[in-house]
């Protein structure tokens, strides 16, 4: 699998659909795999909602409630979920045209259980470019329109439409803004309140420029006006410094709530990851929110609260002074493959978290004082030879600007993510032990003093 896609919130459900290919576990012709989940935490496989059709593959988009039918696909009261997709005729993109990405409707009338692809499919065409994908589509209800924001390329470009069928241009944003190391694919285009006024976020996913290589998450904080987003400040930003967080969008139709997703991979290496008989997963669902630092205003990411849902009772270790390393595995017990881990500290210090097993393997996780970046290094993590991009130390910075220090780590078999300083900067990171990694140990440069480190086990069957 890669990219989530078409997430929206209907009647107690959270759909998640996604680039799946059934027929191997590398990329290949693209559906749209589905799950369900009534709390973001607790998910069922569904049937495959979209299969590859005469107009190509089903690459990646969103989807909607279309509440007032301005589809008209509504029948009987029933109100339609419209998903729109990116077609990518592979046949075309292999004549070398430059018209094989076009986008298209399916709908549901059943909840998002069954869809049907619009007979008028394209709805919007290529005007002439070989990256033309990923369509978010949200209500503008300001100017009583649906507005598309589409990756072209080195930028976005809006879209408007009264009815999901006929779209005009708006306007573009991006050829001298932000980060261009590569193309710019699944965007998304959202209004978050920070205290209390509306703020729009533009986030634009890049494949390879990210910030510890390969594929990653940018975004602009501004303002949208239903015509043109316009950022507050040149500052590039990232939603995630790990190097594995790509393809991320938001939930439509979830209220208040703005929930992100993104794939638990980098295409650097996603081709080639040592699991079987799966390759790849996805992040777990965070919670955005605004913070203000200075003159900047950054984007905060956190495990959705959903996700306390599984995790159990903890252990917590209260005023741990660390001068040698410390091993903390005596005091915390036998460590599960699943869990969190939260540190609180009146004052943030130079310090490493170890996780490592009998053969040596290790995992690196902590905060260079000197560099003001938090870091993760899987450089000796287990099996990292799969690919020379793999191996390596991969650094954030810390943006908060408070001798606080909080950080949440959740733990899964083979993945790390990391919250700091609350969900102002994040770091996803994979990694492949060999076997199970069974120590914690915590160091300190200079001394580090924990007000609270509390270990909780992770188990996916919901109390
Ligand atoms: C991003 C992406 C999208 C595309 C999809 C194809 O990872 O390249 O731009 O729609 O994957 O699977």
């Amino acid at each position: 699998m890669n990219d989530p896609n078409g997430m929206v919130f209907y009647q107690g459900t959270y759909h998640l659909f996604y680039q799946y290919y059934p027929g191997g576990t590398t990329w290949g012709p693209m559906h749209w795999g589905h799950a369900t989940s009534p709390d973001l935490v607790r998910w069922q496989e569904r049937p495959i909602a979209l299969y590859p059709d005469s107009l190509g593959y089903i690459f990646s988009g969103s989807a909607v409630v279309d509440a007032a039918n301005t589809t008209g696909f509504g029948k009987d009261g029933k109100v339609p979920l419209v998903a729109i997709f990116t077609s990518h005729d592979p046949k075309g993109e292999k004549k070398g045209t430059d018209t094989f990405e076009n986008q298209s409707l399916a709908y549901s009338l059943d909840a998002g259980t069954t869809w049907t692809k619009y007979a008028g499919n394209p709805v919007l065409k290529n005007p002439g470019s070989r990256d033309f994908r990923d369509p978010k589509v949200m209500w503008y209800a300001a100017g009583k329109k649906w507005v598309m924001t589409l990756a072209t390329k080195d930028r976005v470009t809006f879209y408007s439409s009264p009815n999901l069928k006929d779209w005009a241009k708006e306007s573009e944003f991006g050829a001298t803004a932000g980060a261009h190391g590569g193309v710019w694919e699944c965007p998304d285009l959202f209004p978050l309140l920070l205290n209390g006024q509306p703020r729009w976020v533009l986030v634009a996913n890049l494949n390879p420029g990210a910030p510890n290589g390969g594929s990653g998450t940018q975004y602009f904080v501004g303002s949208f006006d239903g015509h043109a987003f316009v950022p507050l400040s040149e500052q590039t930003k990232w939603v995630d410094y790990g190097p594995d967080d790509y393809a991320g969008v938001t939930w439509s139709n979830t209220a208040g709530r703005r929930i992100f997703l993104g794939w638990l991979s980098n295409w650097d290496y996603a081709n080639q990851l040592p699991t079987a008989p799966w390759r790849n997963a996805l992040t777990v669902p965070r919670e955005l929110g605004l913070q203000r630092v200075g003159n900047e205003i950054y984007l905060t990411s956190q495990p959705v609260p959903e996700v306390q849902k599984i995790v159990r009772p903890g252990i917590t270790l209260r005023n741990v002074a660390v001068r040698q390393p410390l091993d903390l595995t005596p005091k915390l017990g036998k460590l599960g493959d699943k869990f969190e881990l939260t540190i609180k500290a009146k004052q943030l210090a130079g310090f490493s978290l170890v996780l490592s097993n009998a053969k040596g393997e290790a995992l690196a996780i902590g905060y260079d004082r000197a560099a003001n970046h938090y870091f993760i290094d899987r450089s000796k993590s287990g099996v990292v030879g799969f690919n020379a991009k793999f191996a390596g130390r991969h650094t954030a910075p810390r943006l908060a600007t408070g001798p606080e220090a909080s950080l949440t780590l959740l733990f899964d078999a083979g993945s790390v993510e990391l919250f700091a300083d609350h969900g102002l900067t994040v770091m996803s990171e994979l990694f492949f032990p060999t076997e199970a990694m069974t120590t914690l140990k915590l160091s300190a440069d200079h001394g580090f003093t924990v007000q609270e480190l509390t270990y909780s086990a992770v188990a996916v069957k919901v109390q």
